[in-house]
Protein backbone atom coordinates (compact mmCIF):
# COMPACT_ATOMS: atom_id res chain seq x y z
CA UNK A 1 0.00 0.00 0.00
CA UNK A 2 1.12 4.00 -0.95
CA UNK A 3 2.09 5.66 1.71
CA UNK A 4 -0.42 8.19 3.44
CA UNK A 5 -0.57 11.31 1.02
CA UNK A 6 -2.59 14.42 1.72
CA UNK A 7 -0.54 16.63 -0.56
CA UNK A 8 -2.76 19.18 -2.79
CA UNK A 9 -1.43 21.35 -5.16
CA UNK A 10 -2.13 25.10 -4.82
CA UNK A 11 -1.70 27.63 -1.99
CA UNK A 12 -4.02 29.94 -0.23
CA UNK A 13 -4.96 33.13 -1.59
CA UNK A 14 -4.35 36.30 -0.04
CA UNK A 15 -1.59 35.51 1.74
CA UNK A 16 1.92 35.50 1.17
CA UNK A 17 3.41 31.88 0.56
CA UNK A 18 4.76 30.92 3.46
CA UNK A 19 8.63 28.98 2.52
CA UNK A 20 10.60 26.65 5.45
CA UNK A 21 14.31 26.86 4.88
CA UNK A 22 16.00 24.59 6.24
CA UNK A 23 20.10 25.82 7.01
CA UNK A 24 18.59 29.19 5.68
CA UNK A 25 21.11 30.29 8.76
CA UNK A 26 23.83 28.82 5.98
CA UNK A 27 25.44 30.73 3.04
CA UNK A 28 23.34 30.04 0.10
CA UNK A 29 20.35 29.68 2.17
CA UNK A 30 20.56 32.90 3.73
CA UNK A 31 20.93 34.67 0.29
CA UNK A 32 17.96 32.35 -0.90
CA UNK A 33 15.98 34.01 2.62
CA UNK A 34 16.86 38.02 1.48
CA UNK A 35 15.69 36.68 -2.47
CA UNK A 36 12.76 35.18 -1.04
CA UNK A 37 11.47 37.89 1.77
CA UNK A 38 12.69 40.77 -1.19
CA UNK A 39 9.77 39.18 -3.44
CA UNK A 40 7.10 38.87 -0.80
CA UNK A 41 7.41 35.37 0.62
CA UNK A 42 7.66 34.82 4.45
CA UNK A 43 9.89 32.66 5.72
CA UNK A 44 10.42 30.10 8.76
CA UNK A 45 13.90 29.05 8.70
CA UNK A 46 14.95 25.95 10.46
CA UNK A 47 19.13 25.71 11.37
CA UNK A 48 21.24 24.23 14.41
CA UNK A 49 24.19 26.61 13.78
CA UNK A 50 26.45 23.62 13.07
CA UNK A 51 28.30 25.72 9.98
CA UNK A 52 26.91 28.97 10.67
CA UNK A 53 25.97 32.05 13.16
CA UNK A 54 22.96 33.91 14.15
CA UNK A 55 24.57 37.14 12.03
CA UNK A 56 23.58 35.83 9.41
CA UNK A 57 19.88 36.02 10.52
CA UNK A 58 20.46 39.65 11.75
CA UNK A 59 21.87 40.36 8.51
CA UNK A 60 19.09 38.95 6.56
CA UNK A 61 16.34 41.20 8.52
CA UNK A 62 18.76 43.89 8.04
CA UNK A 63 19.12 43.57 4.73
CA UNK A 64 15.11 43.15 3.81
CA UNK A 65 13.91 45.27 6.77
CA UNK A 66 11.19 42.32 7.53
CA UNK A 67 11.07 39.79 10.26
CA UNK A 68 11.32 36.03 9.95
CA UNK A 69 10.29 33.10 11.74
CA UNK A 70 13.08 31.03 13.33
CA UNK A 71 13.61 27.71 15.11
CA UNK A 72 17.06 26.22 16.59
CA UNK A 73 16.13 23.25 15.07
CA UNK A 74 18.47 19.58 13.84
CA UNK A 75 16.03 18.78 11.01
CA UNK A 76 16.82 15.20 11.26
CA UNK A 77 14.94 15.36 14.69
CA UNK A 78 11.32 14.36 13.17
CA UNK A 79 9.76 15.60 16.32
CA UNK A 80 11.04 18.88 16.16
CA UNK A 81 10.12 19.08 12.81
CA UNK A 82 6.46 17.98 13.06
CA UNK A 83 6.38 20.37 15.69
CA UNK A 84 7.87 23.23 13.03
CA UNK A 85 4.59 22.30 10.43
CA UNK A 86 1.89 22.24 12.88
CA UNK A 87 2.92 25.87 14.29
CA UNK A 88 3.56 27.05 10.93
CA UNK A 89 1.21 26.84 7.95
CA UNK A 90 3.96 25.61 5.33
CA UNK A 91 3.48 26.22 1.61
CA UNK A 92 6.72 24.82 0.82
CA UNK A 93 10.10 23.63 2.02
CA UNK A 94 13.83 24.70 0.70
CA UNK A 95 16.11 21.90 1.94
CA UNK A 96 19.76 23.43 2.14
CA UNK A 97 20.64 22.32 5.31
CA UNK A 98 23.62 19.78 5.17
CA UNK A 99 26.82 18.97 6.17
CA UNK A 100 29.25 19.61 2.61
CA UNK A 101 32.73 19.59 3.18
CA UNK A 102 34.16 17.06 0.98
CA UNK A 103 37.43 15.92 2.60
CA UNK A 104 35.62 15.49 5.93
CA UNK A 105 32.83 13.15 4.27
CA UNK A 106 35.60 11.01 3.57
CA UNK A 107 37.00 10.71 7.27
CA UNK A 108 33.36 10.70 8.67
CA UNK A 109 30.73 9.22 5.94
CA UNK A 110 28.37 7.71 8.57
CA UNK A 111 27.61 11.23 10.05
CA UNK A 112 26.84 12.60 6.19
CA UNK A 113 24.78 9.50 5.14
CA UNK A 114 23.48 9.94 8.37
CA UNK A 115 22.41 13.95 8.70
CA UNK A 116 22.07 13.79 5.06
CA UNK A 117 19.59 11.19 4.01
CA UNK A 118 17.66 11.54 7.72
CA UNK A 119 17.38 14.95 7.02
CA UNK A 120 15.35 14.77 3.39
CA UNK A 121 13.37 11.57 4.82
CA UNK A 122 12.34 13.74 7.85
CA UNK A 123 11.44 16.38 5.90
CA UNK A 124 9.74 14.90 2.58
CA UNK A 125 7.93 12.68 5.01
CA UNK A 126 6.44 15.90 6.83
CA UNK A 127 5.43 17.41 3.48
CA UNK A 128 3.68 14.79 2.39
CA UNK A 129 1.97 14.15 5.82
CA UNK A 130 0.77 18.10 6.35
CA UNK A 131 0.14 18.47 2.49
CA UNK A 132 2.73 20.51 1.59
CA UNK A 133 2.95 20.16 -2.29
CA UNK A 134 6.12 21.80 -3.30
CA UNK A 135 10.16 20.59 -2.04
CA UNK A 136 13.03 22.60 -3.37
CA UNK A 137 16.12 20.71 -2.85
CA UNK A 138 20.02 21.46 -2.72
CA UNK A 139 21.53 19.22 -4.95
CA UNK A 140 25.31 19.66 -6.27
CA UNK A 141 26.91 19.34 -9.99
CA UNK A 142 29.20 16.72 -7.88
CA UNK A 143 26.81 14.16 -8.52
CA UNK A 144 27.63 14.03 -12.83
CA UNK A 145 30.84 11.99 -11.45
CA UNK A 146 32.78 11.43 -14.12
CA UNK A 147 30.72 12.78 -17.06
CA UNK A 148 32.16 14.72 -19.74
CA UNK A 149 31.61 18.39 -19.49
CA UNK A 150 29.09 20.73 -19.77
CA UNK A 151 26.96 18.60 -18.02
CA UNK A 152 23.10 17.72 -18.95
CA UNK A 153 20.35 17.32 -16.53
CA UNK A 154 19.61 14.40 -18.78
CA UNK A 155 23.40 12.30 -18.48
CA UNK A 156 23.49 9.51 -16.20
CA UNK A 157 24.61 10.07 -12.65
CA UNK A 158 27.88 8.45 -11.84
CA UNK A 159 29.17 7.32 -8.98
CA UNK A 160 30.34 10.07 -6.92
CA UNK A 161 34.37 10.12 -5.78
CA UNK A 162 33.31 10.99 -2.10
CA UNK A 163 30.24 10.07 0.66
CA UNK A 164 29.09 14.00 0.43
CA UNK A 165 28.45 13.61 -3.34
CA UNK A 166 26.84 10.11 -3.02
CA UNK A 167 24.03 11.91 -0.16
CA UNK A 168 23.13 13.97 -2.90
CA UNK A 169 22.51 11.36 -5.55
CA UNK A 170 20.90 9.16 -2.71
CA UNK A 171 18.82 12.24 -1.42
CA UNK A 172 17.63 12.88 -5.38
CA UNK A 173 16.76 9.37 -5.34
CA UNK A 174 14.86 9.03 -2.39
CA UNK A 175 12.74 12.72 -3.59
CA UNK A 176 12.37 10.84 -6.96
CA UNK A 177 10.50 8.23 -5.71
CA UNK A 178 8.60 10.17 -3.03
CA UNK A 179 7.34 12.53 -5.97
CA UNK A 180 6.34 8.96 -7.63
CA UNK A 181 4.61 7.77 -4.96
CA UNK A 182 2.49 10.80 -3.75
CA UNK A 183 0.93 12.58 -7.01
CA UNK A 184 0.30 15.92 -4.98
CA UNK A 185 3.87 16.03 -3.53
CA UNK A 186 6.40 17.73 -6.47
CA UNK A 187 10.64 18.34 -5.95
CA UNK A 188 13.05 20.15 -7.58
CA UNK A 189 16.61 19.11 -8.03
CA UNK A 190 18.51 21.93 -7.92
CA UNK A 191 22.45 21.02 -8.88
CA UNK A 192 24.83 24.13 -7.80
CA UNK A 193 27.82 24.23 -9.53
CA UNK A 194 30.47 26.51 -7.32
CA UNK A 195 28.64 28.75 -5.67
CA UNK A 196 30.83 32.33 -4.79
CA UNK A 197 30.32 35.99 -4.68
CA UNK A 198 28.27 37.88 -1.46
CA UNK A 199 25.55 40.00 -1.20
CA UNK A 200 25.93 43.26 -2.40
CA UNK A 201 25.45 45.19 0.78
CA UNK A 202 28.92 43.75 2.26
CA UNK A 203 26.36 42.49 5.04
CA UNK A 204 26.00 38.52 4.55
CA UNK A 205 28.74 36.52 2.63
CA UNK A 206 30.18 33.26 3.01
CA UNK A 207 32.25 32.94 6.88
CA UNK A 208 33.67 29.53 6.86
CA UNK A 209 35.24 28.22 10.04
CA UNK A 210 38.48 27.52 10.04
CA UNK A 211 41.05 27.29 7.13
CA UNK A 212 38.39 28.00 4.07
CA UNK A 213 38.30 24.43 2.04
CA UNK A 214 37.42 26.39 -1.41
CA UNK A 215 38.65 28.88 -3.88
CA UNK A 216 37.09 32.22 -3.43
CA UNK A 217 37.13 31.98 0.44
CA UNK A 218 40.68 31.27 0.24
CA UNK A 219 41.26 33.81 -1.83
CA UNK A 220 39.72 36.85 0.32
CA UNK A 221 41.33 36.08 3.18
CA UNK A 222 44.85 35.65 1.46
CA UNK A 223 44.05 39.37 0.00
CA UNK A 224 43.24 40.39 3.44
CA UNK A 225 46.69 38.88 4.82
CA UNK A 226 45.15 36.13 7.23
CA UNK A 227 46.49 34.09 5.10
CA UNK A 228 49.76 34.04 3.83
CA UNK A 229 49.32 33.01 -0.16
CA UNK A 230 47.10 30.65 -2.14
CA UNK A 231 48.20 26.92 -3.51
CA UNK A 232 47.08 26.35 -6.52
CA UNK A 233 46.18 22.63 -6.99
CA UNK A 234 48.04 21.68 -9.97
CA UNK A 235 49.13 23.55 -13.53
CA UNK A 236 49.01 20.48 -15.69
CA UNK A 237 45.26 19.63 -15.86
CA UNK A 238 44.00 19.33 -19.65
CA UNK A 239 42.65 23.10 -19.61
CA UNK A 240 44.05 26.12 -21.56
CA UNK A 241 46.71 27.26 -18.66
CA UNK A 242 46.60 24.31 -16.74
CA UNK A 243 44.54 25.24 -14.01
CA UNK A 244 41.50 23.30 -12.72
CA UNK A 245 38.35 24.92 -14.71
CA UNK A 246 35.12 25.29 -12.30
CA UNK A 247 31.37 26.94 -13.26
CA UNK A 248 31.24 29.96 -10.86
CA UNK A 249 28.03 31.48 -10.03
CA UNK A 250 27.05 34.32 -8.07
CA UNK A 251 25.42 33.48 -4.73
CA UNK A 252 22.73 35.89 -5.44
CA UNK A 253 22.00 34.39 -9.08
CA UNK A 254 21.43 31.09 -7.24
CA UNK A 255 19.34 32.60 -4.85
CA UNK A 256 16.35 34.15 -7.28
CA UNK A 257 17.37 30.31 -9.14
CA UNK A 258 15.16 28.67 -6.05
CA UNK A 259 12.36 31.60 -6.71
CA UNK A 260 12.23 30.71 -9.89
CA UNK A 261 12.08 26.83 -9.29
CA UNK A 262 9.32 27.86 -6.58
CA UNK A 263 7.32 29.72 -9.16
CA UNK A 264 7.82 28.16 -12.65
CA UNK A 265 9.31 24.37 -11.83
CA UNK A 266 6.52 22.16 -13.36
CA UNK A 267 4.46 19.79 -11.15
CA UNK A 268 6.31 16.16 -10.19
CA UNK A 269 10.10 15.92 -10.42
CA UNK A 270 12.40 18.43 -11.87
CA UNK A 271 15.61 18.78 -12.18
CA UNK A 272 18.08 21.67 -12.87
CA UNK A 273 21.57 22.53 -13.31
CA UNK A 274 21.96 26.30 -11.87
CA UNK A 275 25.12 27.38 -13.03
CA UNK A 276 25.68 29.87 -15.99
CA UNK A 277 27.34 27.62 -18.17
CA UNK A 278 30.90 29.41 -18.65
CA UNK A 279 33.77 27.84 -17.29
CA UNK A 280 36.91 29.70 -15.62
CA UNK A 281 40.43 28.16 -14.60
CA UNK A 282 42.07 29.15 -11.08
CA UNK A 283 44.05 31.28 -12.77
CA UNK A 284 41.89 33.53 -14.75
CA UNK A 285 39.70 33.99 -10.85
CA UNK A 286 43.02 34.90 -9.31
CA UNK A 287 43.21 37.37 -11.97
CA UNK A 288 39.79 38.27 -12.15
CA UNK A 289 40.12 39.16 -8.15
CA UNK A 290 43.41 40.99 -8.32
CA UNK A 291 41.54 43.34 -11.22
CA UNK A 292 38.44 44.01 -9.82
CA UNK A 293 40.03 44.91 -6.51
CA UNK A 294 42.98 46.35 -6.96
CA UNK A 295 44.68 43.67 -4.34
CA UNK A 296 47.33 41.44 -5.29
CA UNK A 297 47.11 37.52 -3.92
CA UNK A 298 50.52 35.64 -3.53
CA UNK A 299 50.04 32.36 -4.85
CA UNK A 300 52.13 29.09 -5.42
CA UNK A 301 51.82 26.26 -7.60
CA UNK A 302 51.08 23.16 -5.35
CA UNK A 303 50.63 19.59 -6.33
CA UNK A 304 46.76 18.46 -7.45
CA UNK A 305 44.40 18.01 -4.78
CA UNK A 306 43.13 14.44 -4.69
CA UNK A 307 39.83 13.98 -6.06
CA UNK A 308 39.72 17.31 -8.16
CA UNK A 309 38.06 16.99 -11.29
CA UNK A 310 39.86 19.05 -13.95
CA UNK A 311 36.76 20.71 -15.72
CA UNK A 312 33.22 21.06 -14.42
CA UNK A 313 30.76 23.50 -15.86
CA UNK A 314 26.73 23.63 -17.09
CA UNK A 315 24.90 23.33 -19.85
CA UNK A 316 22.51 25.65 -18.28
CA UNK A 317 20.01 25.95 -20.86
CA UNK A 318 17.25 24.34 -19.24
CA UNK A 319 16.71 26.36 -16.38
CA UNK A 320 16.57 29.38 -18.94
CA UNK A 321 13.87 27.65 -21.24
CA UNK A 322 11.95 25.95 -18.29
CA UNK A 323 12.19 28.52 -15.30
CA UNK A 324 13.17 31.89 -17.24
CA UNK A 325 16.09 31.96 -15.42
CA UNK A 326 19.47 32.94 -15.93
CA UNK A 327 22.52 34.11 -14.01
CA UNK A 328 23.34 37.77 -14.89
CA UNK A 329 26.13 38.60 -12.63
CA UNK A 330 29.62 38.62 -13.57
CA UNK A 331 33.00 37.33 -12.41
CA UNK A 332 34.01 41.09 -11.43
CA UNK A 333 30.44 41.07 -9.70
CA UNK A 334 31.43 37.46 -8.02
CA UNK A 335 34.88 39.13 -7.32
CA UNK A 336 33.93 42.52 -5.78
CA UNK A 337 30.95 41.54 -3.70
CA UNK A 338 33.09 38.59 -1.95
CA UNK A 339 35.81 41.05 -1.51
CA UNK A 340 33.11 44.13 0.41
CA UNK A 341 32.24 41.33 2.67
CA UNK A 342 35.25 39.57 3.60
CA UNK A 343 36.45 43.52 4.17
CA UNK A 344 34.05 43.70 6.54
CA UNK A 345 34.23 40.38 8.55
CA UNK A 346 35.11 40.54 11.40
CA UNK A 347 34.96 37.43 13.15
N1 LIG B 1 41.56 25.31 -5.53
C1 LIG B 1 42.87 25.72 -5.43
N2 LIG B 1 43.32 26.13 -4.21
C2 LIG B 1 42.52 26.16 -3.11
C3 LIG B 1 41.18 25.76 -3.23
C4 LIG B 1 40.73 25.31 -4.46
O1 LIG B 1 43.62 25.70 -6.42
O2 LIG B 1 43.01 26.55 -2.03
C5 LIG B 1 41.04 24.89 -6.86
C6 LIG B 1 40.53 23.46 -6.89
O3 LIG B 1 41.59 22.56 -7.15
C7 LIG B 1 39.50 23.55 -8.02
C8 LIG B 1 38.94 24.96 -7.89
O4 LIG B 1 39.93 25.69 -7.16
O5 LIG B 1 40.13 23.43 -9.26
C9 LIG B 1 37.62 25.03 -7.14
O6 LIG B 1 37.75 24.38 -5.89
P1 LIG B 1 36.66 24.54 -4.73
O7 LIG B 1 37.17 23.78 -3.55
O8 LIG B 1 36.32 25.96 -4.53
O9 LIG B 1 35.36 23.85 -5.36
P2 LIG B 1 35.15 22.36 -5.95
O10 LIG B 1 34.87 22.53 -7.41
O11 LIG B 1 36.21 21.46 -5.56
O12 LIG B 1 33.84 21.89 -5.16
C10 LIG B 1 32.68 22.69 -5.09
C11 LIG B 1 32.02 22.44 -3.75
C12 LIG B 1 31.47 21.04 -3.68
C13 LIG B 1 30.60 20.76 -4.86
C14 LIG B 1 31.29 21.08 -6.16
C15 LIG B 1 30.30 20.98 -7.30
O13 LIG B 1 32.95 22.64 -2.69
O14 LIG B 1 30.69 20.93 -2.52
O15 LIG B 1 31.83 22.40 -6.13
O16 LIG B 1 30.90 21.11 -8.52
F1 LIG B 1 30.25 19.47 -4.86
Amino acid sequence: MAEACKCAPGSAPGRPENILVTGGAGFIGSHTCVALLSTGYSVVIADNFSNSSPSALDAVRRITGRDLVFYETDVTDASAVRRIFSENRIDGVIHFAGYKAVGESVEKPLSYYRNNLLSTIVLAGACVEHGVPRFVFSSSATVYGDNKPPFVESMPLLPAANPYGETKAVCEKILADTVRSCSGFSASLLRYFNPVGAHESGLLGEAPNGIPNNLMPYITRVAKGELKELSIFGNDYDTPDGTGVRDYIHVMDLAEGHIAALRNAPCGLSVYNLGTGKGTSVLQLVTAFERATGVSVPRRIAARRPGDIAVCYADAGKAERELGWKTHRTIEDMCRDSWRFEKNRCV
